[in-house]
C-alpha cells in the first residue's frame, strides 16, 4: 500500500486527532485557524480547542477577492489564479501558526479547509440546480504544509440534494445538543445563520437555516461611505445616527423574508444594490450615512429576531449561543438582549469554543467525520441536510 493511503488509514484509526479547521467567510476580514483535538466520532465526539488565531487579510488581497465575490461577470484568468493563490496563502499562514504555537507539522493529522466562497446560487425554480463555489485549492494546502487536507465540503451536500449551506447543522448537533434545554446556535458572520436544536433532539428535528444579512450590509455601507475603515467598530457610527423606520420597513419587505425556513442566501442578494433599491423605493435617499447605518444595524438585528421568533415554537424554554463577528457589535447585541429579555444569551465561549473560532471548529468536525465517522449519525427524514461525508481528500506527496 502506498504511504499516503497508509497514513490516511492510520489517521482514521487514531483515538484522537489534531485537526486544523480553516474558515474564511464573506466578510473577508481574515483567515480563522483553529487547532482542535478531537476524540471519537458522531454523537461521542469531544473537541478541545487547543489554539486559535485570525490572520487579517491585507487590503490588496481583499481587493483581489472583491473582484470575484458574488460578481455576475469575472475575469476567468484572475479566478483561476486566485484558486491557486488562496490555497498557497492559506498553507503559508498554517505553517506560520504551527510554528508560533510550538507544534510540529507531524503533530497535525489533518487540515479542514472551507475555502473562500465566491458565489452561492440556491435553486430558484424547478429548472435550476443548487450551486455554490468555494476556491482555494486543497492540493496547494496539502503540498505546501505537508499535511493531509480535506477541502471543498459543500459540493457533496449539493450532490446529495442539499443547498450546500448552511453546513453548521452537523457540528452544532454534535457539539451543542443538550438533554434538558433547547438551544439556538446563532452565528453572525457576513450572513447570519442559526441552528435550532430542541431538547433531546435527534438530528432530524434540527432546523438549520440562513437568516439574512449578518455584518455584510453594515460593512459594505461603511466601506463605501466612510474613509479608511472596513467595519463599524463597536457600532460607534451607527450610534451617532437615528433609525429611519420607513427605510427599515422597506428593507424588511423583501420577498426573501417571506420564504419558509430553511433557506440559504448570500451577498448575491444582500449587497449595496439591495440598500440602494430600498432607499429609492422608500424615498429616503436624503438621510445621513449615519442614519442609514443605524437603520442597517436595526435591520440586521430585526431579521435575526424575527427568524428566531418564527423558528422556536412558543412556550419553548431555550437559550441562545452566539458566535461570529457580530457578537462584537454591541448595538446588534443590545437589540437581541432587549427583545429576548427572559432568555439566556451567551457566546459559545461559555462552552469553551471561542465565538470567532466556532465555524473553523465545525469544519474540523466535518473532516473528523469524513476521516472516521459514520454517515448514519446524520440519517434523517425531516430536515434538508443529507447524511453524507463531505470534503475532498488531498494527499501531501
Ligand atoms: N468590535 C466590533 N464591532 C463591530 N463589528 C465587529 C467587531 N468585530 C468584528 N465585527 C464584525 O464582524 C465581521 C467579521 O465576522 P466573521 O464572523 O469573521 O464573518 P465571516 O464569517 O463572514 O468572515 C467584521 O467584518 C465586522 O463587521
Ligand atoms: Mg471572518
Amino acid at each position: 500500500m502506498n504511504n499516503n493511503l497508509q497514513k490516511l488509514i492510520q489517521v482514521s484509526q487514531k483515538e484522537n486527532r489534531n485537526i486544523i479547521g480553516l474558515m474564511s467567510g464573506t466578510s473577508l476580514d481574515g483567515l480563522d485557524i483553529a487547532l482542535c483535538n478531537i476524540s471519537g466520532t458522531g454523537v461521542d465526539t469531544k473537541v478541545s480547542l487547543l489554539q486559535f488565531t485570525t490572520i487579517p487579510y491585507e487590503v490588496t488581497f481583499q481587493e483581489d477577492l472583491k473582484k470575484l465575490l458574488s460578481k455576475q461577470v469575472v475575469d476567468l484568468k484572475h479566478l483561476c489564479q486566485m484558486n491557486q493563490k488562496i490555497g498557497k496563502k492559506f498553507a503559508l499562514h498554517i505553517n506560520d501558526a504551527i510554528q508560533k504555537w510550538n507544534y510540529k507539522r507531524e503533530d497535525i493529522d489533518a487540515i479542514a479547509s472551507h475555502g473562500q466562497t465566491i458565489f452561492h446560487a440556491p435553486s430558484c425554480d424547478a429548472n435550476t440546480e443548487n450551486s455554490t463555489l468555494q476556491i482555494g485549492d486543497g492540493d496547494q494546502i496539502a503540498y505546501h504544509t505537508g499535511i493531509l487536507t480535506i477541502s471543498d465540503f459543500r459540493q457533496k451536500h449539493i450532490a446529495a440534494g442539499g443547498q450546500g449551506a448552511p453546513l453548521v447543522a452537523y457540528g452544532d448537533y454534535l457539539l451543542f445538543k443538550a438533554p434538558h434545554l433547547a438551544r439556538i446556535l446563532l452565528n453572525i458572520g457576513g450572513i447570519s445563520n442559526c441552528t435550532f436544536i430542541p431538547a433531546r433532539a435527534d438530528f432530524e428535528q434540527l432546523i438549520c437555516t440562513d437568516i439574512g444579512p449578518g455584518n455584510t450590509l453594515i460593512d459594505n455601507w461603511v466601506c463605501a461611505h466612510f474613509n479608511d475603515i472596513t467595519f463599524d467598530q463597536n457600532a460607534i457610527i451607527a450610534r451617532k445616527g437615528k433609525v429611519n423606520y420607513v427605510l427599515l420597513e422597506q428593507l424588511l419587505s423583501n420577498s426573501f423574508f417571506k420564504k419558509p425556513f430553511p433557506k440559504t442566501t448570500g451577498q448575491e442578494l444582500f449587497n449595496l444594490q439591495f440598500v440602494e433599491n430600498a432607499l429609492n423605493h422608500s424615498k429616503t435617499n436624503n438621510i445621513s450615512n449615519e442614519d442609514i447605518l443605524a437603520t442597517l444595524t436595526a435591520f440586521t438585528a430585526n431579521v435575526i429576531i424575527n427568524a428566531i421568533d418564527t423558528i422556536v415554537p412558543s412556550d419553548t424554554n431555550f437559550e441562545i449561543l452566539i458566535s461570529g463577528g457580530g457578537y462584537h457589535n454591541p448595538l446588534i447585541m443590545e437589540y437581541l438582549y432587549n427583545h429576548f429579555d427572559n432568555i439566556t444569551i451567551r457566546s459559545t465561549a461559555q462552552l469553551n469554543i471561542h465565538p470567532d473560532a466556532k465555524e473553523a471548529v465545525l469544519f474540523a468536525l466535518l473532516a473528523n467525520e469524513t476521516l472516521a465517522g459514520d454517515p448514519k449519525t446524520f440519517e434523517n427524514k425531516g430536515n434538508k441536510n443529507p447524511a453524507v461525508q463531505m470534503g475532498k481528500i488531498s494527499f501531501p506527496h
